[in-house]
């Protein structure tokens, strides 16, 4: 039986060995190390032309600034290439089959983001180890915050959905020196627990990615004769915001309701125009409120603004009829709406079902003491009691008329809406 005291020394022999061979192994990667960067210049490029392999783009966070039209990636992208320079036999230096090497000590290829934001942006810059294997081949994957531009298209926003592309290649060297090409079953996933939400999909607040590509462009320009060769990376986010979706859809469509609501009201009843009032500033609040996400939109103006604009329009349209109204209908009246205007009443009011109103115009309305009585004919009325039977006649023509211009408004404003809605059902 071995004593206690003799297995602590063989322990204690058995560890020491296995440092050696730690030590021996991390001193044959110095010497490595040493010998491969012994006079090599990091300027120079490798045995041209270099191809560089693209085989992993994944996107760790992401972030959209609609308003600058830029997107905001932390991503990381993984390349290699071949460096005959940094190429070793494995057996001559105790069979090491790979090594770590800063990257400050060897060629990168220059890459650089030819849409960033600002030039800052430009440069890949990210400091990061590089590993290289025997055969000279160099992995490199540096963690990047790339800024690009990605004009937004804003017409179904909140909806909206963008197709970023990122357009990343060498800043100097043509297609003869650098070539990309992008390996078939290139990875976007991060297999990572950290970014990533219980159910597998990644966790990036606002916008979830629909999909990522990567595609190699070979394009010439005028300045030379040979191709410039660029990675292009296509990202597909849609916004992703359920709360923000309510808290904009909900409004809208209140507003819609009592948009509807104003042109049901008779056109010359008073409260007409303290209910207009009241829509138009509503209106004007929502503007007001998605002004700050949309003002920036280029060329697409999101069809829910649309929809509230023209909605303004209307509600102005209709409480300045009504206030026209009311002004006519209580002023001691000078003249009746124009032969021509009241003539083309009379022909659209049957179509807009206005035909108490045509009776009142033409003075066989006129109420008679038991008959409940409307909100216009008390406007007429209500100044004195001893309306002559033409000035009833004169308010019933005005009434009539705008109630035409109100049913007129009326049929617009729905055939726009259900237009709008019909283009935007997509997205609804
Ligand atoms: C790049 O890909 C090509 C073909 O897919 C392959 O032959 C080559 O060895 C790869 N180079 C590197 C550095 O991975
Ligand atoms: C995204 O844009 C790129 C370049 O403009 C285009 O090639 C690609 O087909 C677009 N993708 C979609 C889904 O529209
Ligand atoms: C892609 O395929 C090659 C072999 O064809 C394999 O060595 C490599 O691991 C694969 N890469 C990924 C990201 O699946």
């Amino acid at each position: 039986m071995m004593s206690p005291g003799l297995v602590v020394v063989v322990l204690v022999v058995m560890a020491a060995a296995g440092q050696g061979k730690d030590l021996q192994g991390s001193l044959k990667l110095q010497h490595l190390r040493k010998t491969l960067l012994q006079g090599y210049d990091k300027e120079a490029l490798p045995p041209t032309p270099v191809t560089v392999n693209v085989s992993q783009f994944s996107i760790r966070d992401l972030e959209m600034h609609e308003g600058a039209h830029r997107l905001s990636l932390h991503a990381w992208l993984g390349y290699s290439w071949y460096d005959q320079r940094l190429s070793w036999k494995a057996e001559d230096y105790g069979g090491a089959e790979m090594m770590t090497i800063s990257s400050r000590d060897v060629w990168l290829p220059d890459f650089s983001v030819y849409n960033a934001g600002d030039a800052e942006a430009t440069l890949l810059t990210s400091r990061f180890r590089v590993i290289v294997y025997p055969d000279g081949k160099v992995l490199y994957v540096p963690s990047l915050d790339l800024h690009y531009s990605c004009v937004a298209d804003l017409t179904y926003w909140p909806h909206d959905t963008h197709n970023c592309t990122l357009k990343i290649g060498s800043w100097v060297h043509s297609g003869r020196h650098i070539d990309i090409s992008v390996q078939k079953n290139f990875s976007t996933e991060v297999d990572d627990e950290v970014t990533k939400s219980p159910d597998g999909q990644m966790d990036t607040m606002e916008w979830k990615i629909l999909n990522v590509n990567l595609k190699r462009l070979s394009k010439f320009y005028d300045c030379c004769t040979e191709p410039y060769v660029s990675l292009m990376v296509n990202i597909i986010v849609q916004r992703e915001a359920p709360a923000f979706c309510w808290i904009i859809k909900t409004p809208a469509v209140c507003l819609v309701l009592l948009t509807v609501v104003l042109f049901i009201l008779p056109p010359g009843a008073g409260e007409k125009i303290v209910f207009g009032g009241m829509n138009i500033i509503l209106n004007l609040m929502f503007l007001i409120f998605t002004h700050g996400t949309v003002r920036n939109a280029p060329s697409h103006t999101p069809l829910l603004v649309q929809l509230i604009s023209f909605q303004l329009v209307l509600a102005v349209i209709s409480t300045i009829v009504a206030a026209v109204l009311v002004r006519a209908a209580r002023g001691p009246y000078t003249t009746p709406p124009s032969p021509g205007l009241h003539r083309l009443a009379l022909t659209l009011a049957p179509t807009f079902c206005l035909s108490a109103y045509v009776k009142q115009a033409s003075g066989q309305g006129r109420l008679g003491p038991g008959t409940p009585k409307s909100d216009e004919v008390e406007i007429g009325s209500e100044a004195d009691g001893t309306r002559s039977g033409e000035q009833g006649v004169m308010a019933g023509q005005w009434l009539l008329l705008g109630a035409v211009l109100d049913r007129l408004s009326l049929a617009v404003y729905l055939c726009i809406s259900i237009i709008m809605l019909i283009r935007s059902s997509s997205v609804l």
